[in-house]
């Protein structure tokens, strides 16, 4: 036998089964296989070429678990975020960070993916973050019930806790020791997701050792190699061929917390080069309680086009279409607005000033999301789609509207909160909830033109 071939399996009903594995390194004749039955994880399950083979394994955490082949990247980690899966998607086997200051939301966004995200098993790293925390969010997720079979979330996520009261040497092997169990279920063939909650306080637990070790301190005193180490933790992910022969993937999603928020300091700066994707937190929007507060000004994936093409597999070729229109729209509105604080709104065109509201629209209606609403705190494709498509086909309706001659005004105080609230008020997969809404508003605005514009002819 081989490394990576199944010996034998456990029932694990949370994900099918635990797969026991030939170990890495471990290969020749099958001299002796246990027989079925109830076994501890450390007795012997089989013995090999003379190596006696038992359900756990040791693996030293800093190094990589051997795969055969690494894979391209061909779908997205879906993970029921609005502004994650619409603007900035990471691929299964991707990377993405999660810089923010204190309060910004990386906390609650990570848990939103442990909660919600189409991984097979999740790994949650607590590095060096509050113990309270921990223990608040743990508790959440008992008693949260897994969609895919009604059991409980907790069955098949490992959480290795680090917190912040604990001693400081645990904490840099706390980040590996999460990518290893990460790796050692993927090595049996499933997706999984490893997030770590902050990738800071791992880069200040290096930086305590070097400093200790009378190591010369580079930039801020991390050590000289806070970036390759770095680099080394997020190249773990990836999607692969396992040596047993399955598919299986890794995705790696950082938090990192800037000391005062401060986006150029070295963790925060370094990060940005080696992942895929950068969620980047925006303390005006925190402020403003536009939650997540993910801003499309600095965030960026790379995996967009691959995941664009995924969509266009699966029937929504309008992905693509309607994420470029959207990032549109944003940036447009955005340097709209800093127009208008100089020109005021009245110094606008009003096709212009219809940039603005759909600005306003796609921000309250799609991209903020709620993590406390049953009905909004996961968000199925379908209905995101039909969120988007909403929005989009009101502006172009708005569009039409003013260059018939309603007056931007009359379209500013046209009540739309029907339009925004539609998120909360649908349930997560109930797309044709939204588009009943979609239909609602697009006749009253044609009313409304019936109004104030009567067609000729049709006075008194
Ligand atoms: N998606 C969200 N929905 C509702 N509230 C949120 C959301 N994201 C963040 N918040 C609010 O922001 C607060 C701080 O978020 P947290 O994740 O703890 O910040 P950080 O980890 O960046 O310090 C939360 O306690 C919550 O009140
Ligand atoms: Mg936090």
């Amino acid at each position: 036998m081989d490394a990576g071939e199944i010996l034998g399996t456990v029932p694990m009903p949370a994900i099918d089964e635990h797969r026991v594995l030939v170990p890495p390194g471990v290969s020749g004749a099958l001299e002796w296989i246990a027989s079925e039955g109830e076994l501890t994880d450390m007795e012997p399950v089989a013995r090999i070429a003379g190596q006696t083979v038992t359900m756990s394994e040791l693996w030293p955490v800093r190094k990589a678990r051997p795969v055969r082949e690494r894979l391209d990247l061909t779908e997205p980690l879906v993970t029921g975020q609005r502004v994650v899966d619409l603007l900035f998607p990471v691929a299964k086997g991707g990377t993405a960070a999660v810089p923010g200051g204190f309060g910004t939301g990386k906390t609650v966004l990570l848990q939103q993916i442990v909660k919600w995200c189409d991984a097979e098993v999740i790994v949650f790293v607590g590095c060096g973050e509050r113990g309270n925390e921990l223990a608040d969010s743990l508790g959440s997720l008992a008693e949260l019930v897994d969609p895919r079979n009604g059991r409980s979330l907790l069955e098949r996520t490992v959480v290795i806790a680090n917190t912040s009261n604990m001693p400081v040497m645990a904490r840099e092997a706390s980040i590996y020791t999460g990518m290893t169990v990460a790796e050692f279920y993927r090595d049996m063939g499933y997706g999984t997701v490893l997030l770590a909650d902050s990738t800071s306080r791992w880069a200040e637990a290096l930086r305590e050792f070097s400093s200790r070790a009378g190591e010369l301190p580079a930039e801020e005193g991390y050590p000289a190699g806070l970036s390759s180490a770095l680099a080394a933790f997020y190249e773990r992910a990836g999607r692969v061929t396992t040596l047993g022969g399955q598919e299986g993937s890794v995705t790696a999603i950082g938090a990192v917390s800037p000391p005062g928020g401060d986006m150029t300091e070295p963790v925060t700066a370094q990060t940005e080069r080696f992942v895929r994707c950068l969620w980047s937190l925006d303390r005006d929007l925190a402020y403003s309680r536009h939650y997540p507060a993910v801003t499309w000004r600095r965030s960026f994936s790379r995996d967009v086009d691959l995941v664009a093409a995924w969509h266009s597999g699966q029937d929504r070729s309008g992905w693509a279409r309607d994420r470029a229109r959207t990032m549109e729209l944003l940036t447009e509105a955005d340097r709209l607005s800093s127009v208008t604080e100089l020109v005021g709104l009245g110094g606008l065109p009003p096709r212009e000033r219809m940039v603005l509201l759909a600005g306003r629209l796609l921000r309250e209606a799609v991209l903020q999301q709620s993590a406390l609403s049953s009905h909004d705190a996961y968000c199925s494709a379908p209905k995101q789609a039909a969120l988007v498509e909403m929005v989009l086909a009101i502006y172009d309706r708005l569009v039409s509207l003013a260059d018939a001659g309603v007056p931007p005004t009359t379209l500013e105080d046209f009540d739309l909160s029907g339009v925004t609230r539609v998120r909360d008020e649908v349930p997560p997969d109930d797309a044709s909830g939204v588009e009943l809404r979609r239909d609602e508003v697009l006749d009253a605005l044609q009313k409304l033109q019936a109004e104030v514009l009567p067609s000729p002819g049709a006075g008194p």
